[in-house]
């Protein structure tokens, strides 16, 4: 797919704030600091669409960008960011859980994993959350510029060998950079594919 325009609509505290929801809704979520906000403009190819930073909680609303003037890419704030005190965290994922249960239009949620590590059980939890609800996900592991073959090879079997325990079916699960721009057809591809089968 080629992205012709990538424009910032709005951000928002809560889900009545969003904008009209009559096209389709793709949000990126995962922790602090995973990439979200980069692999954005890096999909996009727009250094500074979203906002980025190297200090965690960078994100700290619903952010809305439209592309091609046909669907929504959505930068959430992340989850997990130990410094952020405690009653910020809970508005966080009060936020979290009113989108993805609200937002009428969202398609699907790209969880994003920090190729880095070994399976975190926050993002287990959260994947654990998704599926229970019934909302639609697949994973991109992030960052994998910063990783060898074996440490990324390593940690996506153990991602793989956790989602098994409870799921017969494994979730789709990207490898990307923003840096070097590696994953960009094949996520843009998965999108493109949706939305046509949307319109059907
Ligand atoms: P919050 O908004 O705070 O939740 O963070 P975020 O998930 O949006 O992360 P963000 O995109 O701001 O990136 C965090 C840091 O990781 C920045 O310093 C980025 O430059 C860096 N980063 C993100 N993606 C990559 C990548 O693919 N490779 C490398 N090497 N660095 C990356
Ligand atoms: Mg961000």
């Amino acid at each position: 797919m080629k992205i012709t325009k990538a424009e910032f609509i709005t951000s928002s505290s809560e889900v009545s704030q969003c904008p009209p929801d009559q096209i389709p809704e793709y949000a990126f979520i995962g922790r602090s600091n995973v990439g979200k906000s980069s692999l954005i403009n890096m999909l996009v190819e727009r250094k500074k669409l979203a906002k980025t930073s190297s200090t965690p909680g960078k994100t700290r609303l619903i952010n809305h960008f439209m592309i091609n003037h046909e669907w929504f890419l959505c930068d959430l704030p992340g989850y997990g960011y130990a410094k952020v005190s405690k009653k910020d965290r809970d508005t966080f994922s009060k936020m979290i859980e009113h989108y993805a249960t609200k937002r009428t239009n969202l398609v699907c949620f790209f969880v994003l994993v920090d190729a880095r590590h070994k399976p975190q059980q926050l993002d287990l939890d959260f994947i654990e959350w998704l599926a229970d609800s019934n909302l639609p996900f697949v994973i991109v592991l992030t960052k994998i510029d910063k990783v060898s073959q074996t440490v990324k090879s390593t940690n996506l079997m153990l991602l793989k060998n956790e989602l098994s325990k409870s799921w017969e079916e494994l979730p789709l699960i990207f490898e990307t950079s923003a840096e070097k721009k590696t994953g960009r057809a094949e996520v843009l591809e998965f999108i493109d594919e949706t939305n046509k089968k949307l319109a059907l």
